[in-house]
């Protein structure tokens, strides 16, 4: 795992963000800008946006003999692999994650399995349940993944019902969410102290 980051005597725990969406006004990449701009009053996490849409469709015949990947690819797990903790923003297509999303963490998911061991929170913003059974489903991977996810806070937005949570171009306006997201972002770091003590 990566070593948390120290500023001023308070450690700084590195996240990376993973969206699902490839909408330019998704909802769920407004999400993660609004955690963006929540580190940046809060210091004790960072969030590294990571775009899933440059990757290539999952292809083993892609790999090379020797275990390497094409270099997207490799750019894509060597930041994951030095990240402490993974923030996540799902949508959820027909019940479940979008496919951007199980195509970036299929190839992460490669051996060696860049999420290994590591903190990982979920949000989303969606119609019905918000989001909440692409959450379960993303949680389900997150087990092979051997990924360790915070349990609450549990943010799923619901997007399509007032009030309106989001402008046209995807921002997050809405004031309870944001307050979420920061308790989401506690509960992440916190946890992601917890798992790198215990592995010291
Ligand atoms: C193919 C497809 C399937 C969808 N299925 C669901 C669904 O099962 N549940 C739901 O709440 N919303 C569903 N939606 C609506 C999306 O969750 C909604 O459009 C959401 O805003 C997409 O996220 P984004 O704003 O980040 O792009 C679906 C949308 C698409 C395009």
């Amino acid at each position: 795992m990566a070593s948390v980051g120290v500023t001023a005597n308070k450690p700084v725990v590195k996240a990376v963000a993973l969206c699902g969406s490839l909408r330019k006004a998704s909802f769920n990449r407004g999400l993660i800008r609004a955690a963006m701009e929540i580190c940046k009053e809060e210091s004790g996490i960072e969030i590294e946006y990571l775009e899933v849409e440059p990757l290539p469709m999952l292809n083993t015949d892609l790999e090379t003999p020797d275990g390497g990947f094409p270099p997207v690819v490799e750019a894509f797990r060597h930041k994951i692999l030095h990240s402490d903790c993974i923030l996540f923003a799902s949508p959820e297509y027909n019940y479940s994650l979008a496919a951007p999303l199980k195509n970036a963490i299929d190839w992460a998911s490669r051996p060696p399995n860049v999420f290994a061991g590591k903190a990982a929170a979920i949000m989303s913003a969606g119609g019905g349940f918000g989001g909440g059974l692409a959450q379960f489903h993303l949680r389900q991977v997150g087990v092979f993944l051997d990924l360790h996810f915070v349990n609450k806070p549990e943010v799923h937005v619901h997007a399509f019902q007032p009030p309106l949570k989001f402008n046209q171009d995807g921002d997050l306006i809405h004031q309870q969410t944001y307050h979420q997201l920061k308790q989401l972002l506690l509960s992440l770091t916190n946890l992601s102290l917890r798992l790198q003590s215990n592995s010291n």
